[in-house]
């Protein structure tokens, strides 16, 4: 069993959908035995305290530098003997230096289909109001694991979702959420889990489905 961690800021609905995966069996191979929040009041933490799993806050802010944050997590995630972590709706960047102890082994979601509507400034509403603006007809959610560019590492799965008429940023969003997100997220984490993620020259290859 490999030993997951989920990051989390706000309202957890993807860290949700990995708790139920896990609970129905969904997770082969690995068990989520941390969730690390950059909001004391992040709604995810609830969920987490629900479902019996650790909760730990490490706020940006309680550290004078970028080192010292640095330390307290790489702490953090050693002391659990993390082997993936999972950003799910996590806001804080994480240093190069986190990213080099982990390398192919932090998994990121992005409400996009990446490379459109993502890189820096791109978070929350925010994608799906570009999207709009820009009058895409189809958008969709990525999953990718983090390297040093942002929303720039290797793609592990993405599933497109219909743009429709009259959408808001909140209509929109909420589809994405319900058709990819909250299946695409805690597929990739099982396949991470079952050992059939390889990454070379930054493109992933799926062992055991067809490309
Ligand atoms: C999701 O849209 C995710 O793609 C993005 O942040 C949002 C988090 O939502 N990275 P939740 O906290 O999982 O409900």
């Amino acid at each position: 069993m490999l030993n997951i961690a989920v990051l989390v800021s706000g309202g957890g609905t993807n860290l949700q959908a990995l708790i139920d995966a896990q609970s129905s069996g969904k997770i082969k191979g690995g068990q989520i035995v941390l969730v690390v929040s950059s909001n004391p009041s992040a709604y995810a933490l609830e969920r987490a305290k629900k479902a019996n799993i650790p909760t730990k806050v490490l706020r940006r802010k309680d550290f004078k530098t970028q080192e010292d944050y640095d330390s307290a997590l790489l702490g953090l995630l050693e002391s659990y003997q993390i082997s993936l972590v999972v950003l799910a709706g996590f806001l804080t960047i994480i240093s190069e230096n986190v990213v080099s102890h982990y390398p192919n082994r932090i998994m990121n979601i992005h409400p996009s289909l990446i490379p459109s509507f993502c890189g820096e400034g791109y978070y929350g509403l925010r994608v799906h109001e570009e999207a709009l603006k820009r009058g895409v007809k189809v958008t969709g959610a990525t999953v990718h694991f983090v390297n040093e560019v942002c929303d720039g590492g290797p793609i592990i799965l993405q599933k497109a979702v219909a743009v429709q008429q009259g959408d808001t940023p909140q209509t929109l969003q909420r589809r994405v959420m319900e058709q990819a997100e909250w299946e695409l997220l805690p597929r990739a984490v099982s396949l991470f889990c079952e050992g059939r993620l390889t990454v070379e020259n930054g493109i992933v290859t799926i062992k055991g489905e067809e490309q």
